[in-house]
């Protein structure tokens, strides 16, 4: 027998441990406050890898900017110019798939997702949603809460399914709403603890604490709950320089 053939034979199986940063790829249609939220973090190296690329269904959506600013790949990506939403979709993975990520973060990108797509990328789709779900399901969440006179409010970040807003929950703050809280108050309160929420489940999931497996998410290996942890008020308020009542 020849040397060769041993040394092809022991380095078959060895797969080197990667050193790269987590790979991250954030769809936006807007503003992109949580984008923003998340290129701070990362910026503290607290988000668990990097944002490689932002990619936005709107051309003239702001997040682009901030993405730019900060030195990450912005890629317009308008649907319209597509004939159907599986078309849109299939460009969408493709863009996507050139990134090689290992998380899909949705931050405000205001699009249905086909099945295809969400089977694609399943168990590395993040999405956050301003209210306590599995309440106030789709859109003018706000709006909605306030007319029913609820008595409090929320943002959940959640792993995305085919079923819209639908997806296991991983992590949850909650406002309180007070009787001067108009639709603008409450969306900025909501919008504050998305901020701090969002960064924690992506460094979860980054840092391979966070999986979706068969029975649902887990945790360091503990199932969630079915509504995800509970960013609490005091902790939320000192992290927010709020008075806690
Ligand atoms: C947020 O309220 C988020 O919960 C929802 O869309 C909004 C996006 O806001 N999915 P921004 O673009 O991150 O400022």
């Amino acid at each position: 027998m020849s040397d060769d053939q041993y040394t092809s034979d022991t380095l078959n199986g060895f797969t080197p441990e990667s050193t790269e940063p987590r790979r991250v790829v954030v769809l936006i249609s807007g503003n992109g406050s949580n984008l923003q939220a998340l290129i701070d973090a990362q910026s503290y190296d607290e988000l668990g890898g990097e944002i490689i690329a932002v990619v936005s269904n709107q051309a003239d959506a702001y997040g682009l900017k901030r993405a730019r600013d900060a030195g990450i790949n912005a890629v317009a990506l308008p649907h319209r110019e597509y004939e159907s939403r599986e078309a849109f979709d299939g460009a969408l993975i493709k863009v996507i798939e050139r990134h090689e990520p290992d998380l899909i973060v949705l931050a405000g990108f205001m699009r249905m997702l086909t099945p295809i797509f969400v089977q694609r990328f399943y168990g590395r789709l993040l999405n956050i949603h301003p209210s306590l779900l599995p309440a106030y399901r789709g859109l003018n969440t706000h709006a909605r809460v306030l007319a029913d006179g609820a008595r409090e409010h929320g943002a959940s970040v959640h792993f995305v399914t085919e079923e819209l807003d639908g997806g296991p929950v991983v992590i949850q703050a909650a406002v309180d709403i007070t009787e001067d809280d108009t639709e603008e108050s409450l969306k900025d309160k909501v919008h504050a603890r998305e901020h701090l929420i969002y960064p924690i489940a992506v460094r979860w999931f980054l840092e391979g604490r966070l999986q979706l497996g068969v029975n649902g998410p887990t945790l360091d290996g503990t199932p969630l709950p079915p509504q995800g942890l509970r960013l609490s008020h005091a902790d939320a308020a000192e992290e927010l320089d709020e008075d806690d009542e």
